[in-house]
């Protein structure tokens, strides 16, 4: 979001500038169990976004004082490597913005997982951006939503993650890193699948209660594309065990 007086014209004729109209989204790409050594993970293309989300756990939450005698305590890191934008991310640490998205994130999660069936315990989720192009957080969540999935941490839903925002008087989707910079709104969301609840909503900028209520319709909508995106990922290496035992394949067993 910006006020300056020099800000790029975002849409011209209809088009944004990478070509797509305001309801489009970017193209996305997820694999499920990238990582040996995690529990769980996943890997995503958004756009020119890439991220790669691990979780550990359930295990004992340590230090002890931050444990939950009740359920499980979901801890999360957001993290953008040094390398994943032309802002340096190497020198410090933690920010005030990645701590912001890392507890935006964690309270995604803290709602979906069934944390009571894992007392005392934590469950460590790491989201790491190795590229970013805007919408980061929206596409950790869907990332790290698989990511836990594959671990088999029983959540009563699978959240996704979608931006939208306003570019003068029209309501976008998807916003990359330059029409994050200088729209007039910028709108990120996470919505329960199945369920539809909204699990985090955050907004730079001003929009009306319309307009808010049109994004969130363009949110469920893309939502629909992103959940089959997730739940395709998720069975993708059963359905190559299944393509693999073909039945015209000799070597299987009859
Ligand atoms: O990524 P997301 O849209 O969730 O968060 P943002 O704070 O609105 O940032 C928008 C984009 O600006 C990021 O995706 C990055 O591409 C870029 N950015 C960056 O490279 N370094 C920062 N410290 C902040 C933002």
């Amino acid at each position: 979001m910006s006020t300056s007086q020099d800000k790029p014209q975002l849409i011209i004729d209809g088009k944004r500038l990478d070509g797509r109209g305001p309801g489009d989204m970017r193209r996305i790409s997820i694999e499920a169990n990238v990582l040996k050594n995690a529990a769980g993970s996943a890997y995503i293309e958004w756009g020119n976004n890439k991220i790669l989300a691990a979780v550990y756990g359930p295990r004992e939450a340590l230090p002890k004082h931050t444990s939950d005698p009740e359920k499980a305590v979901i801890k999360c890191r957001y993290q953008m490597a040094p390398f994943s934008s032309l802002e340096d991310h190497g020198r410090t640490g933690p920010n005030r913005r990645s701590t912001e998205i890392s507890k935006v994130i964690r309270e995604v999660f803290e709602n979906v997982v069934i944390r009571e069936q894992f007392p005392g315990s934590e469950i460590s989720i790491f989201i790491e951006v190795l590229q970013a192009d805007g919408g980061t957080r929206a596409a950790g969540v869907t990332v790290a939503a698989v990511a836990l999935a594959t671990s088999g941490i029983p959540m009563i839903d699978i959240p996704y993650g979608v931006s939208v925002g306003k570019i003068g008087d029209q309501i976008v989707i998807d916003l990359n890193k330059i029409e994050d910079n200088y729209s007039d709104a910028d709108v990120p969301i996470a919505i329960g699948a199945r369920d539809g609840k909204i699990l985090l909503l955050q907004m730079d900028g001003d929009m009306t209660n319309a307009e808010i209520a049109k994004g969130i319709r363009m949110a469920q909508e893309a939502g629909s594309v992103i959940s089959k995106l997730q739940t395709d990922a998720l069975r993708g290496p059963y359905l190559k065990i299944s393509e693999k035992y073909d039945a015209d394949d000799p070597s299987v067993p009859k």
